[in-house]
């Protein structure tokens, strides 16, 4: 999955050096945190396409505010807005602990998509404390456990506070993205160090990141492109999501012994 371009290269030369990564048994965990309008659902967007398109990995969407970028899909069982969003999370937990259970070795890799984790929280606390919790537990199990299984998380978030993960959640990420303007404290809590972080002169625009990717041997910033075409991007998504197993699918044959979820 490209993540995106490499900026200098891009900016002084018009060259485009694709910084990539490949969804797998090692990398299975992506953060992208960014402040509001800093690009995190646009590239969010493009990286579900390529995973689908490219077939990389099936993906599973829990979008509990229910953008209206994401309309499209609403009709496709692979994606949740709402309140369903936590039944997305809840199911793929489901799936991802029969893996587990059952010692099924998948060859296909397999995404949970959250979209804006805090505010998903946040609603889940009003709710009750303790639907707050279970998210937080079963996303903290996916991300400490689903490397060498082949199932992962992408996770947008606004601020990657501590709060908001489970004791050493936010280490296991191997990769994160940083979208836009981000004060040092949050690089900080990002995990990034060195002078090219903590530079508070750079100001990266919406659709800009610094990326740090575990194996790869320094921070990269990166630009990713504008899709012009929205509607058709998400009518392809569409397509796509259509055509792979939905998640009571996958519940139901990882149940049998998990020779179809293969
Ligand atoms: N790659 C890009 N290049 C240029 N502009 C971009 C790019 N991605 C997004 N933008 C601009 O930034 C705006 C906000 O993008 P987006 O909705 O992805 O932000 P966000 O980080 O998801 O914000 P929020 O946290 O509020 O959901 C877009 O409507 C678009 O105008
Ligand atoms: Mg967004």
């Amino acid at each position: 999955m490209r993540l995106g371009y490499d900026k200098k290269d891009f900016e002084e030369l018009g060259i485009k050096i694709p910084v990539n990564i490949r969804l797998s048994k090692k990398i299975n965990a992506v953060l992208v945190a960014g402040k509001s309008g800093s690009g995190k659902s646009c590239s969010g967007r493009w990286y579900i396409w390529q995973q689908l398109y490219d077939g990389e990995s099936f993906v599973y969407i829990a979008d509990y505010k229910a953008g209206e970028e994401y309309e499209r899909l609403e009709l496709s069982p692979s994606y949740a807005s709402g309140e369903h969003a936590f039944e997305m999370i809840n199911e793929f937990y489901a799936f991802f602990t029969e893996v587990r259970n059952q010692k099924i070795r998948l060859r296909r890799h397999y995404t949970l998509f959250i979209e804006e984790w805090f505010g998903l929280l946040t609603y889940a606390e009003n709710i009750s404390k303790k639907l707050k919790t279970d998210l937080m537990s079963k996303v903290g199990e996916i991300l400490a456990v689903g490397r060498g299984l082949n199932i992962g998380i992408m996770l947008c978030v606004q601020r990657a506070d501590a709060s908001l993960f489970s004791t050493g959640a936010r280490e296991q990420f191997q990769c994160i993205l940083s979208f836009g303007r981000c004060s040092a404290e949050q690089f900080r809590m990002l995990g990034f160090s060195g002078e090219l972080e903590e530079n508070p002169t750079i100001h990266y625009k919406a659709g800009e990141a610094l990326a740090l990717i575990d194996g790869q041997d320094s921070v990269k910033e990166i630009i990713v492109p504008l899709i012009e075409n929205e509607d058709e991007l998400s009518n392809q998504i569409f397509y796509y999501l259509c055509k792979q197993p939905d998640i009571a699918e996958l519940r139901r044959t990882v149940a049998g012994g998990g020779r179809a979820a293969q």
